[in-house]
């Protein structure tokens, strides 16, 4: 055989694959990130060889210390990754030839680096889930001390971006923490329904007479149990689908947060303002301090959402079994997480940061009618009309307000009167933004004394 020929699977080869094959077919140059999960894989894997006899007690303590050794390389980045070797499986297995001579040639008995690979990916992904939901928690912890620290800010709460309602800034802020904890339940999900271990199922069929325990691989790598069935075993990447839909959604909550932030920052609104540490300025305006760190989390949503289309359009027409349009899974996977990475550290930064213009919150909090619902609401309980005439009335109410150029409290009693004669001088004490917010007392709802209780709740739910 040629020496440039692939020393792992060139025994039938008699030429060389061109450069162009070697170009589209090699994935070292992004694979090389499951390097710890494939040495660990090779590490149970000998310890399986060895339970079945296939190799000796010596030459397992001697592929071991091997391992050990290029991990130490691997964590020191002394490991050299070679394009020569295709693939990070190969790349391993050439470094364990290296030190161990033929006996590296032992380690593939029975495994295919179809069931290899799929085993990888599961460890990197559970191993980044769990990362994951540790920078959800801290995320989470950050919203309930903003939350506590602005406990009673007052802002006008949007639907379409029209004020609607008041609202406390810390019941917004633990809006977020809701979000987080339905991500987290999704994670843990997906961790679960990624506990079984492919390793052992050869190319698709299984592997053969060497009698390798599978449920003691699987034990031993952390997961629950084996998989059931051969073919899936190495064609399924679910889970690969799932983990990046999960990182979508978390992305989209992050980018709803950073739209909040953008718009409320903008001059017009001035509600928040990012710190000179979270802003970039312009190369013309010397005036100008923008929000770029948080325009680029909602972007990068999009490019979450671009990996879960890779993903999905990878597998969609591939036929069962094993086909190497599968190795394309692993960029998409990479990139969602680093992507999600950058968005949960800039967004935990940012929430820290942010000021807030707890003065313009409030004054904005009651323009545009906010408090007419109570309004309505207050006369339906006290004028014992219903509310659709309630709501009727209130509308005429508004309406006068309008023409009068002023707001809903400004209005005299008698104004109020023309429309509805049985309001009275109580009317004042609801229409406030404060008096809004604090009959708002249904459970999860936005009033001081609710808000708090949540607030108790978070903390423990963490
Ligand atoms: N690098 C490959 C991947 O990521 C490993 C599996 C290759 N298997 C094969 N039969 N060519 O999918």
């Amino acid at each position: 055989m040629k020496k440039s020929i692939n020393p792992l699977w060139g025994g039938r080869f008699e030429k060389e694959g061109t450069d162009l094959l070697k170009k589209i077919n090699n994935s070292i140059s992004f694979d090389y990130q499951l390097a710890f999960q494939d040495l660990k894989l090779n590490k149970i894997y000998a310890k399986g060889l060895l339970k079945a006899k296939i190799i000796s007690q010596n030459e397992y303590e001697e592929i071991i210390d091997a391992i050990k050794k290029i991990n130490s390389e691997l964590k020191e980045g002394k490991f050299k990754f070679s394009e020569l070797f295709e693939d990070i499986h190969m790349n391993i297995e050439m470094a364990l030839k290296k030190r161990i001579g033929n006996l590296a040639g032992k380690i593939h008995t029975g495994k295919s680096r179809n069931d290899q690979v799929v085993t990888d990916l599961k460890l990197w992904i559970r191993e980044r889930l769990i990362i994951l939901l540790n920078k959800i928690k801290t995320i989470q912890t950050t919203l309930i001390n903003k939350a506590e620290k602005n406990l009673d800010i007052i802002m006008p709460g949007f639907t379409h971006l029209q004020n609607a309602q008041p609202v406390l800034f810390s019941h917004y802020l633990l809006s977020f923490f809701e979000m987080l904890e339905r991500d987290k339940l999704r994670i843990n999900q997906l961790y679960n329904n990624m506990n079984t271990c492919p390793l052992g199922s050869g190319a698709l069929v299984g592997s053969n007479f060497f009698e390798i325990d599978r449920f003691f691989l699987a034990k031993e790598l952390g997961f629950d149990k084996p998989t059931e069935n051969s073919i899936d075993s190495v064609s399924d990447r679910d889970f690969v689908v799932e983990f990046i839909s999960i990182l979508a959604i978390i992305s989209i909550h992050f980018s709803k947060m950073a739209e909040d932030f953008i718009i409320w920052a903008s001059n017009p609104f001035d509600f928040l303002k990012f710190p000179d540490s979270l802003s970039t300025g312009s190369s013309i305006m010397p005036q100008k301090k923008n929000p770029d760190a948080t325009e680029l989390v909602r972007s990068k949503t999009g490019r979450i959402f671009g990996s879960l289309f890779n993903v999905m359009a990878i597998q969609k027409g591939i036929p069962s079994g094993y086909s190497k349009d599968l190795q394309e899974d692993k960029e998409p996977v990479f990139d969602s997480y680093n992507t999600i990475e950058i968005i949960l550290d800039v967004m935990n930064e940012t929430i820290k940061k942010v000021l807030v213009n707890k003065k313009k919150m409030y004054e904005e909090s009651f323009k545009g009618y906010t408090t007419a619902t109570d309004l309505a609401d207050w006369m339906v309980k006290n004028l014992d009309i219903t509310f659709r005439e309630a709501h009727n009335k209130t509308g005429k109410i508004v309406l006068l307000a309008e023409q009068k150029k002023k707001k809903l409290y400004e209005l005299t009693l008698e104004q109020m009167q023309s429309v509805e004669p049985k309001i009275n001088v109580k009317i004042f004490n609801v229409i406030s933004p404060e008096n809004s917010i604090n009959e708002k007392k249904s459970y999860g709802g936005t009033s001081l004394g609710q808000v708090k209780n949540a607030l108790k709740r978070a903390k423990k739910r963490i």
